[in-house]
């Protein structure tokens, strides 16, 4: 493992005021947002989409990592060039979802477990070669009556923890992805315990596979009441919660924390991450940025809808966001700035 490296390209990543962008969708995902607004859910489609995206004007002004999905990492642009040196040419890094998605939990009816750690060692060794330097594993965990269960909250925090030392093992900085899910009725209180529970998890597996803190940057929910919740919280309570939540379970050691989005809006995720640095910035011994989904493709993708004459529009719009979402790591948003696209 090359520490040295490892701390660098974590550094970058979290660097200034940038964040990363995921645009790693698996095909079954990528198509189901593209059904939803009529986009035919072909191969081509989905090429074209990331190929808008990464040929966005001024993207690594805000944007310093894009988390590719293996068949994009593959695909080539209508002139030829490959989507991943497209990106690399732009100044960003490139960085590549390596689980296989979540499966059932066998004996654990709704809970899932991410696999994937099946020949990871020779992919990642492969995606090293074609220019990628971080990597992603994202783990889902429910809440409901009776969930989280020890024993999905302990499967998934070994495969995070086996995959990220693979990760720096193969020279790629892992992204640490337990997702709590925002579907249920449970209220703020409810996911911080959740929350919490599983991050000190996670972090003693990461500690027993002696992973490099410093070259981890941590993907987290923020701390939510679940979407069907009788009483939704304020920006002021989300932000209070979950810098709470990250500083009683996060280690300072780590490079960094990335938010993703988990089905908020672009707005709403953004004022959250503006409140946090407003804040609490003083308080904050780790980087503190966004790895959006959702928050930055979803407004784009309904403005492009599958159509060329739409693309520069839907660039815009992808930028604007990616502004905004910069500008909240500055403590700088504020709600003006949506009425001002550029
Ligand atoms: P969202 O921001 O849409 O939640 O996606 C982030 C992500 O990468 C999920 O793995």
């Amino acid at each position: 493992m090359d520490k040295q490296t490892l701390i660098h390209t974590a550094t970058t990543l979290l660097a200034g005021s940038k964040g990363l962008l995921a645009m790693d969708e698996s095909n079954g995902t990528c198509n189901k947002r593209f059904a939803k607004i009529g986009i035919p859910q072909t191969e081509d489609a989905r090429r074209d989409w990331r190929e808008l995206i990464a040929t966005t004007p001024n993207l690594a002004k805000n944007i310093s990592g894009v988390i590719l999905y293996d068949e994009t990492i593959h695909q080539k642009r209508g002139d030829g060039k490959t989507i991943i040196n497209t990106i690399i040419d732009a100044g960003i890094i490139p960085g590549i979802k390596v689980d296989t998605g979540a499966k059932a939990l066998a004996g654990f009816p709704r809970e899932k477990i991410t696999e994937g750690l099946d020949g990871l060692r020779e992919r990642l060794t492969e995606y090293y070669k074609m220019g990628a330097r971080f990597a992603k594993w994202r783990a889902v965990i429910a809440i409901g009556e009776g969930i989280p269960t020890r024993a999905c909250i302990e499967a998934n925090a070994n495969a995070l923890s086996r995959y990220a030392a693979h990760c720096q093992e193969a020279g790629l900085v892992p992204i640490v992805e337990p997702e709590v899910l925002m579907e249920g009725t449970h209220d703020l209180q409810r996911c911080f315990t959740v929350t919490e529970d599983v991050l000190r998890a996670v972090f003693i597996q990461l500690y027993l596979q002696g992973v490099m803190l410093e070259g981890v940057i941590l993907k987290s929910n923020m701390v939510m009441p679940g979407l069907r919740c009788a009483h939704q919280a304020t920006v002021d309570e989300v932000a209070e919660a979950t810098i709470q939540c990250l500083l009683q379970s996060v280690p300072a050691a780590v490079g960094g924390i990335a938010f993703l989005s988990g089905g908020q809006s672009g707005e709403l995720a953004t004022a959250h991450l503006n409140d946090m640095h407003v804040r609490y910035r003083s308080k904050l011994p780790w980087p503190l940025t966004f790895s959006f989904a959702r928050a930055i493709q979803q407004p784009a993708m309904s403005i492009w809808h599958g159509e060329e004459k739409n693309k520069s529009a839907a660039q815009q719009s992808l930028y604007h966001r990616a502004k905004c979402d910069d500008a909240a790591r500055r403590g700088e948003y504020n709600t003006a700035m949506e009425s001002t696209i550029i």
